[in-house]
């Protein structure tokens, strides 16, 4: 398919799954998976950003990944705080928009105190958006989102009759961002593994064999190809007004 005939999606949902795999295969570590995993993830937001995509949302920590062996989830968030700063980078040169979803309290404070620094200093930008989920878990999403929403109804500023869909989601972790159009998972697993349950609830979704670290522009090209197939096999009118 050619570049031009591709249907872009504004928003598009990765699960960067399969470093360890990755790595073992080579009979490294799988922190080394994770490293290499880190630095696909500036390469793809660029090729993203080139396609023409405005938001990526990248699951890099999920609220399930505390029970890894310590020694991986140290290096994990260490990999993180490095990262951090890459990407402050990366967005003051590009006029990128980054955010950091899910509860961002349980990290260490310096971590956080990066986060703070990053959200604050890029919320004007206008360019790429990319948002990145660090002890993310849906469930845990909308948990706190119910409780925000319960406290602001016993002080009166919210009314639960006004509770709807559009207000719901504007309590949570993901409000101002549009819903993902397409949801990426690598590695050959066909599980959402608590991803942005309420989000995805429209979204295409697309799986690979491939392992995040091998995961490249030639990859997310496959994926909006078949994204581009999709919604022309499944009854969308055309411009032309037309059924498919
Ligand atoms: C899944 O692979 C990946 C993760 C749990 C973490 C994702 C993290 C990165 C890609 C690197 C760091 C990211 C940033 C933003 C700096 P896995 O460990 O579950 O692999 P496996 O399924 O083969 O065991």
């Amino acid at each position: 398919m050619n570049l031009e005939d591709l249907k872009i999606p504004t928003h598009v949902s990765i699960i960067m799954d399969g470093n360890g795999r990755w790595a073992k295969r080579q009979g490294k570590p799988r922190t080394f998976g994770h490293k290499r995993g880190a630095e696909v993830v500036m390469d793809i937001c660029r090729d993203a950003d080139d396609l023409g995509i405005k938001y990526m949302t990248i699951y890099a920590f999920s609220t399930e990944n505390w029970n890894r062996p310590d020694l991986e989830v140290k290096t994990l968030m260490l990999l993180f705080g490095k990262y951090l700063q890459i990407c402050y980078d990366e967005a003051m040169k590009n006029n990128m928009r980054v955010r950091i979803i899910g509860d961002k309290s349980a990290l260490a404070p310096d971590l956080q105190e990066k986060i703070r620094a990053l959200e604050e200093d890029t919320r004007t930008f206008t360019g790429f958006n990319l948002q990145i989920a660090i002890n993310y878990g849906s469930r845990d999403e909308m948990i706190r989102a119910m409780k925000r929403m319960i406290a602001d109804c016993q002080d009166g500023t919210l009314s639960v009759d006004d509770i709807d869909e559009a207000r719901f989601g504007s309590y949570l972790d993901t409000a101002d961002i549009p819903d993902p159009d397409l949801m990426i998972r690598t590695s050959g697993e066909l599980r959402l593994s608590n991803y942005l349950m309420w989000q995805h609830a429209y979204s295409e979704f697309y799986f690979t064999d491939t392992a995040w670290p091998d995961f490249n522009r030639a990859e997310l090209v496959k994926a909006i190809e078949a994204y581009t197939m999709r919604d022309r096999r499944y009854g969308k009118v055309r411009k032309d007004g037309d059924y498919v």
